[in-house]
């Protein structure tokens, strides 16, 4: 066991686990934010993806070690001030089909408009490709993108 003090949506909270944890499960279990999902547990299908220093990660595949002193942002921390952008966006595209894929869909998203405020369809596929939907969401899922930035830009978002 290892004692790590991680910034956690503006939070500082204190844990205690093996160095090795992968930062998925310290996020679900030992802080229940659960908002953060498991999917295949090999870095390979993005639903587990979180912020570290604004950069999209997978958690499963991310010791808790290398996520101590960085700002780690979760589904939770997006919309503290009300719902973000993007989540506005998803619901008016209604995006989801089962949903699983989805917070993991929005955070990778969310990175994305933080340093391209308005995407190309070729940088949101790019972006993107690291996030699999098995319901094949990926259209609405980029049409919500546009929307949202369209929100932020002031056009509304049509395409
Ligand atoms: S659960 Fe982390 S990439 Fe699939
Ligand atoms: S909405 Fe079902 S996996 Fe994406």
């Amino acid at each position: 066991m290892a004692d790590f003090i991680l910034q956690v949506n503006g939070n500082e909270k204190k844990v205690s686990v093996p160095a090795e944890t992968p930062l998925l499960w310290v996020l679900r279990d030992t802080l229940e934010l659960t908002g953060t999902k498991f999917g295949c547990g090999a870095g390979l299908c993005g639903c587990c993806t979180v912020h570290l220093d604004g950069s999209p990660v997978r958690s499963c595949s991310t010791p808790v070690s290398q996520a101590s002193g960085k700002s780690i942002t979760t589904i939770e921390g997006l919309g503290v001030n009300g719902l973000h952008a993007l989540q506005q966006a998803w619901i008016a595209e209604e995006v989801p089909q089962c949903g699983y894929c989805q917070v993991g869909q929005i955070m990778t998203a969310a990175a994305l408009l933080a340093k391209t405020p308005n995407p190309s369809d070729q940088q949101i596929t790019e972006a993107m490709k690291g996030n699999l939907c098995r319901c094949g969401t990926y259209e609405r899922i980029r049409k919500a993108i546009h929307r949202a930035a369209g929100a932020a830009d002031g056009s509304g978002g049509a395409r």
